[in-house]
């Protein structure tokens, strides 16, 4: 009988060796219909997979005999020095996952050198992350029906200090992630298993739901209060997304914002160049995680030909499917400028809180130096695209 390796089976973060390990830990802390919440891709998933594949498909061809011993991680993302090139990308209703989950990813952020993209629909407010967790603090902004919405978090991101904002251009339409809906009878009504399953799980409840409802509270004013808690998010938010949204609004944008601007969304060279004519400090190559359009590209085989037409103007960042140091190290390596986390920083956040995404962050530096070295790189400036290769 073949030896075969279990999944990771611990509770201890501090044991936990991977993103994956985190991710197992996270997977018993949470009901499942909230855990689908986080995992669910778009329909067949095949773009949630293949963000995964593509990266697998990338092989290192390193050189060898280079001292590295003056190893470092230190970087500039957006022309600010960070102590790593990653990112906290922007994840809504992080308050359902762990209280005060935005706080909790910003403070780490801030510890770890890194900024922390804080979501339209986050669980807590602008004003309140700024003032309590400090940091390099950028704002994810989804343009929705409501333009009045956009006007508020503007005005509100800018009196806070944040210093970039991030405009989310592959949200005019709702993604069919029908995983996400399979825990509920009606909209906003959990079924009886998973009210059941809920019931397993009382340290969760004890820890979230104890504390109240999470709401949107950057939407509060704008939303009956209904649809302010995440109960009312699955029938409320594919309503909000505006399928007119188009790049006047980019401009009306870019006149309105004066810090730094970044389009998250982008996939193709045609797109890039029109983010760059219109004044955008970067762009963020995404698929959004896969939660959007199935089949969709995975922005790790468009960054090549994207930093091509446009890396001398602006930055490339890029997300969707990180979960390794190796994976951060090809990107940089084809040109990005950074990397956006997603899932990796949430897996932390539920195994274990503020520790619990340093964790994930420590787990992925780690990995980041070591890989640097075994490419014979002493920082991420000495990557090249020629490291990389296709298989
Ligand atoms: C639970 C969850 C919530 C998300 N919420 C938002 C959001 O509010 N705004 C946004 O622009 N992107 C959102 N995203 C997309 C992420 O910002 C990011 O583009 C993507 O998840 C990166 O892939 P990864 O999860 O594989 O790291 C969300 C993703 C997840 C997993």
């Amino acid at each position: 009988m073949p030896w075969k390796r279990r999944p990771f089976s611990g509770r201890d973060i501090a044991r936990a060796l991977n993103i994956a390990d985190l991710r197992e830990i996270a997977r018993r802390r949470l009901p499942g219909f909230v855990f689908e919440y986080i995992e669910g891709g778009a329909e067949d998933e095949v773009t949630l997979h293949d963000n995964r594949g593509a990266l697998g498909r990338l092989r290192f061809v390193p050189p060898t005999l280079i001292d590295t011993s003056a190893r470092h991680l230190r970087t500039s993302i957006l022309g600010r020095p960070a102590e790593a090139p990653l990112v906290i990308a922007p994840t809504g209703l992080n308050g359902l996952l762990y209280r005060d989950g935005d706080l909790v990813l910003a403070r780490a952020a801030a510890r770890a050198g890194i900024p922390y993209t804080l979501s339209t629909v986050s669980t807590t407010r602008i004003e309140d992350v700024a003032r309590q967790a400090g940091g390099r603090l950028w704002m994810q902004l989804y343009v929705v029906k409501e333009r009045a919405v956009a006007r508020d978090i503007l005005q509100r991101a800018a009196a806070s200090g944040y210093e970039a904002l991030l405009f989310t251009s592959d949200a005019n339409v709702f993604g069919n992630r029908e995983w996400d809906q399979r825990g509920y009878r009606r909209p906003g009504k959990p079924t009886l298993r998973a009210l059941l399953d809920t019931l397993r799980h009382p340290r969760w409840i004890m820890g979230v739901l104890g504390h109240g409802m999470p709401r949107f509270r950057n939407l509060e004013g704008f939303l009956p209060p209904s649809a302010l808690t995440p109960m009312g998010a699955s029938t409320v938010i594919p309503r909000l997304f505006d399928a007119t949204i188009c790049w006047d609004d980019l401009s009306w944008i870019r006149e309105c914002w004066r810090g730094k601007l970044l389009i998250k969304g982008v996939l193709t060279v045609a797109d890039a160049e029109r983010a760059a004519a219109l004044g955008c400090d970067g762009i963020v190559l995404s698929n959004h995680g896969g939660r959007q359009l199935d089949s969709c590209v995975a922005p790790i085989d468009v960054l090549a030909e994207i930093v091509r037409a446009v890396g001398a103007r602006l930055p490339v960042l890029i997300d969707s499917g990180f979960r390794r140091g190796t994976d951060v190290l090809k990107a940089l390596a084809l040109g990005a400028q950074a990397v956006l986390l997603a899932r990796a920083p949430l897996y932390g956040l539920i195994a274990g809180g503020e520790p619990g995404v340093e964790r994930a962050l420590t787990i992925l530096k780690g990995e980041i130096d070591r890989a640097l070295g075994q490419l014979g790189c002493n920082s991420v400036a000495d990557l090249k695209a020629e490291l990389v290769r296709r298989v």
